[in-house]
């Protein structure tokens, strides 16, 4: 099938190549003509676990390609995801003039019938709207269907998400467009591609569901399913602040917890709460949809505070441990939002850093794959690529993401070159009984 991807962030691309790798024929656009120039010379803009892969296979094949001319995208394919940004406004609302923008030049670009898809995280009733805006730029006379399709692909882990999804939710409004996209997605449910991440070997556990339901459904699904899983995190970090008080162990607890199938046993981890650009702004665009309908979200504001406090949380235990920050080198271990990716927005790492910064700490830090961004924004800390070389002469190890390398540190090692064995972790990845043979002082969540 021919299919149109507007938008060429993670959601976008890692769509369009996922689909031209089972097989359509995608064409993608990207109002960043930079963007579009590096995927045509063959660089892949942001880093995703076999996004590389399979955008090489799918540009051999001719089954993706890239235009800087939505015109041209746009009369491409039957079917227009749209997968652009939105942001948070001051507010918190969702900002979706890029979708608005989209919909007025597919008024004025089409030249036949569209299913245009809504892939962007969006508020309920946006395809409402979306659909009265299609007409109105057209109209009346573009012919235009929409959908909502939300993507449950998580960083780090997209592609393979993509290809194993646990449920693939179209909300439509007749059931052509529902039709329409089965047969989109059907190499996906019959398993009929090449896993670009098991190579043809995919473990029999991956029972995708197709689910049909109205457009303000699917659009709620999304929200409602980020928002409780940020809502479990800070309970588990609520949960973290209690057994501090009370000398309990928050891993005993969430481990037990989660052993109820009712329950489960993920995304119950405590330490720096959740960042990145879903969790965050899904939850304040929950609550902020919820408010104009006259909801008072009040279990989300909660949970979106308690997030917030964990920073602070992070650098008491910080500054009771150094007790002057100022002036002292403090070690940062992981600055994306979480690991496997190198996205830093909303990463509680840069606030840490940034709040360190602000006392006078002189601060040296490390990432796999973060660095780069983190300097753009931050180019008065030190960078390093090797862990070791970042815990020279360092006053404390903060560790902020839960990297591999980071769980494999030798911390014999490590304390030999650091200025002052102290650990401050902020993902529990080490056992405190362990570092304190190792002669650290050492802190971290619901577990003193
Ligand atoms: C999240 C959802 O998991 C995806 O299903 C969704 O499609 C995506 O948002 C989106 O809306 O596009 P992602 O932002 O990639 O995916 O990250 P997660 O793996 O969900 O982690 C979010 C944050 O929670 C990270 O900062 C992570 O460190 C933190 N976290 C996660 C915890 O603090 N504790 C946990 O137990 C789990």
């Amino acid at each position: 099938m021919r299919l149109s991807v507007i938008g060429c962030g993670y959601v976008g691309l890692v769509t369009g190549a996922c689909l031209a790798e089972a097989g359509h024929d995608v064409m993608c656009t990207d109002i960043d003509a930079g963007r579009i120039a590096q995927l045509k010379a063959g660089q892949v803009p942001i880093y995703e676990h076999h996004l590389d892969k399979i955008l090489v296979s799918a540009g051999k094949s001719g089954k993706i390609s890239y235009t800087v001319d939505p015109g041209e995208a746009i009369r491409f394919g039957d079917t227009i995801f749209i997968c652009v940004g939105t942001p948070p406004r001051p507010d918190g609302s969702a900002d979706l003039s890029a979708i608005d923008h989209v919909a007025q030049q597919i008024a004025a670009e089409a030249r036949s019938p569209k299913l245009v898809v809504e892939k962007s995280t969006v508020p309920a009733r946006t395809g409402i709207e979306l659909q009265r805006a299609l007409s109105a730029y057209s109209r009346g006379n573009g012919g235009f269907r929409v959908a909502s399709n939300p993507e449950f692909l998580r960083e780090g882990t997209a592609v393979e998400d993509f290809f194993h999804p646990d449920r693939i939710v179209v909300g439509v409004e007749d059931p052509a467009a529902a039709e329409q996209l089965r047969e989109i997605y059907r190499p996906i449910l019959e398993r009929k591609f090449t896993c670009p991440v098991h190579q043809g070997k995919c473990p029999d556990n991956y029972k995708g569901e197709f689910l049909v339901t109205t457009i303000s459904s699917a659009e709620l699904i999304k929200h409602a399913s980020n928002s409780f899983l940020a809502l479990k995190i800070s309970y588990a970090n609520a949960v973290s602040d209690l057994c501090e008080k009370l000398g309990a162990n928050v891993e005993e607890v969430t481990h037990a917890m989660g052993l109820d199938p009712r329950i489960g046993t993920q995304f119950l981890k405590a330490g720096l709460g959740f960042g990145g650009f879903c969790f965050p702004k899904d939850i304040q665009a929950f609550i902020s949809l919820a408010a104009t309908v006259g909801v008072d979200f009040e279990i989300l504001k909660a949970a979106e505070r308690v997030n917030k406090q964990r920073i602070d949380r992070f650098l008491e235990k910080i500054s009771k441990a150094l007790w002057v920050v100022k002036g002292k080198r403090v070690a940062i271990l992981g600055l994306a939002f979480k690991a496997n990716t190198d996205d830093i927005r909303f990463a509680p790492a840069l606030e840490v850093m940034k709040r360190l910064l602000d006392e006078g700490a002189e601060v040296h830090a490390c990432d796999p794959e973060a660095v780069g961004k983190a300097k753009k924004q931050f180019p008065q800390a030190h960078y390093h690529e090797d862990p070791y070389k970042t815990l020279e002469g360092a006053h404390a190890a903060l560790i902020c993401t839960e990297w591999d390398v980071y769980k494999k540190i030798d911390w014999q090692r490590a304390g030999s070159v650091m200025a002052r064995k102290l650990v401050v972790d902020g993902r529990n990845l080490y056992s405190p009984a362990k570092m304190k043979e190792l002669g650290f002082e050492y802190s971290s969540f619901g577990r003193e």
